[in-house]
Parts: C-alpha cells; sequence; structure tokens
C-alpha cells in the first residue's frame, strides 16, 4: 500500500510517521513541499506519489487567528481539501480528510452523531465543514474523520500548555463549562492506519464511505482535563498548581466555542470494527512518552 500524508510538522502526521506500519510506503509531503496556499501544488504531489490513499493531516488550527484570517483558513480548510479530493480521485486513491467537533454549535444536551445538523460558531469551524464538504464531493471515496481536542507529545496542545504553566504557577484558572473529549493524536494514527487497509481497493459504492466521529471514549471539561493531566503526573511526584475552574465569560477569547462539543462514535466503532479509547487512560499513554523524553 502506498499512503501519501499531506503535512509533516503537525501533531496527526507526527503520530502517523511514529507509529505507520512497516509494510506501507509512507510519503508525507511538509509545507516546504505542498503549501495548501498554493493551488496546483498537493495535485502536483499527488500525481507524481500515485498513492493508493492520501490522508491530510495539514490544516489551518489556529482556532482564534481565523476570525481575523477567515480568507487563509478557508482556502487551506476549504479550498485546497476540494483539490486534494480530486486530485486522489483522479489517480484512483482514497481520502482521509480530518474535521473538528468545532462544526457544532454546541447546544445539544448529548454526545453528537453524524447525523446531527452542523452550525459552526467560529469561522475556523466553517472553514472546516467547507472542507468536509469538498472533500466528500470532490472523492466518491473518501472518509472524514470528526475528532476533538486533539493532544500529542508535540506542537500546541492543551497538555504541553498545562505541564508548561504547571511549572511556574500554583494556581491555574481553567475553563469548567465547555465539555468535549481529549483525543490522543496517536490514537487518531492508529485509527487512520488501521482503516487503511479496509479502504484501499474498496469501490465507491461501498456504504462505507463517508462521514464518522473518531474521539477519546468519556467527556470531560477543560478543567476536568487538567485536573486528570495533574492527577497523573502527580503519581510520578510532580507537585500540580490548584486548578480554579471558571466560565468561559471569565476567559474571554476572539472565536467562541461550542459549550458541548461531545462526539459518540458509535458509528465509526461498528463499520470499521475499531474501538476508541478511555480518555484517561489514553491520556497516560502520551504522559508517558513524554516523561520519556519523546515531546518537543
Ligand atoms: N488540534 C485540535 O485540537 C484538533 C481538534 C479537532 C480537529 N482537529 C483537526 O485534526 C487535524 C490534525 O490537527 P493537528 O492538531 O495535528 O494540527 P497541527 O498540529 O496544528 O498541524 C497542522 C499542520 O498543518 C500544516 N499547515 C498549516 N498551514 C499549511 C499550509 N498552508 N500548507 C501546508 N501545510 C500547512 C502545518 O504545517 P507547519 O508545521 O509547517 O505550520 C502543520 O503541519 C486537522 O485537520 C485539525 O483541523 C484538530
Amino acid at each position: 500500500m502506498r499512503l501519501l500524508v499531506i503535512g509533516r510538522s503537525g501533531q496527526l502526521a507526527r503520530a502517523l510517521d511514529l507509529r505507520r506500519a512497516g509494510a506501507a510506503r509512507t510519503r508525507f509531503a511538509g509545507r516546504e513541499r505542498v503549501d495548501l496556499m498554493v493551488p496546483g501544488q498537493a495535485r502536483e504531489a499527488i500525481e507524481a506519489e500515485r498513492p493508493d490513499l492520501v490522508i491530510n493531516a495539514a490544516a489551518y488550527t489556529a482556532v482564534d487567528d481565523a476570525e481575523t484570517e477567515r480568507e487563509a483558513a478557508f482556502r487551506i480548510n476549504g479550498a485546497a481539501v476540494g483539490e486534494i479530493a480530486a486530485a486522489a480521485a483522479a489517480v484512483g486513491a482514497a481520502l482521509i480528510q480530518i474535521s473538528t467537533d468545532y462544526v457544532f454549535d454546541g447546544a445539544k444536551p448529548g454526545a453528537y452523531v453524524e447525523t446531527d445538523p452542523v452550525d459552526p460558531v467560529n469561522a475556523y469551524g466553517a472553514s472546516k465543514r467547507a472542507g468536509e464538504r469538498a472533500a466528500l464531493e470532490g472523492n466518491a471515496r473518501t472518509v472524514v474523520l470528526r475528532t476533538s481536542w486533539l493532544y500529542s507529545p508535540w506542537g500546541r496542545n492543551f497538555v504541553l500548555t498545562m505541564l508548561r504553566l504547571a511549572r511556574d504557577h500554583d494556581r491555574l484558572r481553567i475553563v469548567d463549562d465547555q465539555h468535549g473529549n481529549p483525543t490522543s493524536a496517536l490514537d487518531l494514527a492508529d485509527a487512520c492506519l488501521a482503516i487503511a487497509g479496509d479502504l484501499v481497493g474498496r469501490p465507491a459504492d461501498s456504504p462505507l464511505w463517508g462521514l464518522y466521529h473518531y474521539a477519546g471514549r468519556g467527556t470531560c471539561s477543560w478543567a476536568d482535563f487538567a485536573a486528570a493531566i495533574f492527577e497523573q503526573t502527580g503519581q510520578r511526584g510532580a507537585p500540580g498548581p490548584a486548578i480554579e475552574r471558571v466560565a468561559s465569560a471569565d476567559y474571554p477569547t476572539k472565536a467562541p466555542r461550542p459549550a458541548n462539543s461531545a462526539l459518540d462514535c458509535a458509528r465509526f466503532e461498528a463499520a470499521f470494527g475499531v474501538k476508541t479509547a478511555p480518555w484517561r487512560q489514553a491520556l497516560a499513554r502520551v504522559l508517558e512518552l513524554i516523561a520519556k523524553g519523546d515531546g518537543a
């Protein structure tokens, strides 16, 4: 199997690099080769590599900046995804496109399923929704995986931010009225690789193509997530700061966030026979990697 990953330095791309099976020939196209702001570059890479499967691990992910850089967010997360999808279709490649829980407005009391209506509350969510459509319309052999609250030993994410802040703060104010599913980028990478074999060679009329939710199992608030991080690092003897639970209104950000973006992943588990991992267990595995110095 020939696999082409768009992106090289992001959390998911690095996780795919760490976890990729030796059997698949995997190429990574970083921004120096495929700048998604530049029309044509993704198509050229896909035509040159002629992969069986493209995983798009690149995205405009700066949620707050997207409010003022809408054009770039929509170009990278929307139009460029359409180009990737069309180019993949043209060489007979399947596509895994990654999307976000932020396509939802957060008003639902329970976990969101794939058929729930979307209504993004910020520009990032709207641009990712545009990408979902572009992927599904551009290539009939597409799986869109919506994920949430991604973290890993690398890059910018909540876990690394908490560990950094803990070094010189005794007390942290953390939002307690937004709920979601923390998801390890390593688990998401494993899920992509686990379904890759199922996708390659599967005809376009298979009912397996389409939209799925994939996230860590179980829901929490950001404050709960922080508490779990410090509870687990505390077991290794690292003192954690006290957590002051605050409301989103006390911690204003440029982009509003949905109050609840919990994802129900039953459809993914049933279709592919891949279980999602309980988020606290996944967190323990990532903290282990960070403790071993495998982080950035
Ligand atoms: N992070 C989350 O909490 C979260 C939650 C839900 C869904 N997601 C989705 O999950 C996927 C993976 O996210 P992630 O956290 O791994 O992202 P990330 O760590 O922020 O990495 C994003 C990657 O996109 C690349 N990129 C940005 N602009 C580009 C451009 N113009 N051309 C080419 N590459 C560009 C970046 O390259 P450089 O390193 O060169 O800048 C980086 O490698 C994305 O689709 C994201 O929307 C993320």
